[in-house]
């Protein structure tokens, strides 16, 4: 891992959860929104990307699977928290996790 994430944009944790994005096995912060978790992914993408963070936009809408459960939901992913081993199967296009990671 070339780098490490800046803590100060996290909220408080102390360890990293494991949750399912697209197929691909990921490590986040516990007690951090989704958009902050994806954010931690892939740090510049998120960053820059068109996001209000206060449930305004939209634009970070994803679709979702809680841990043992087939039925997908969706969330504005700034305004929930993330649960260990949920399941990520869609982001809307404003979110972009293909680009490098910066850190
Ligand atoms: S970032 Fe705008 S609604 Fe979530």
């Amino acid at each position: 891992m070339p780098g490490t994430p800046p803590t100060e944009l996290f909220e408080p944790f102390e360890r990293l959860i494991e949750i399912d994005v697209l197929g691909e096995k990921m490590l986040v912060p516990e007690n951090n929104t989704i958009l902050r978790c994806l954010q931690y992914i892939n740090m510049e993408s998120i960053s820059y990307g068109d996001f209000c963070w206060n449930g305004d936009c939209t634009n970070c809408q994803i679709w979702y699977q809680r841990p043992g459960e087939d039925k997908e939901l969706s969330c504005l992913s700034c305004r929930k928290r993330i649960i260990e081993g949920m399941k990520i199967t869609r982001l809307s296009k404003f979110i972009d996790l293909t680009s490098k990671p910066s850190w």
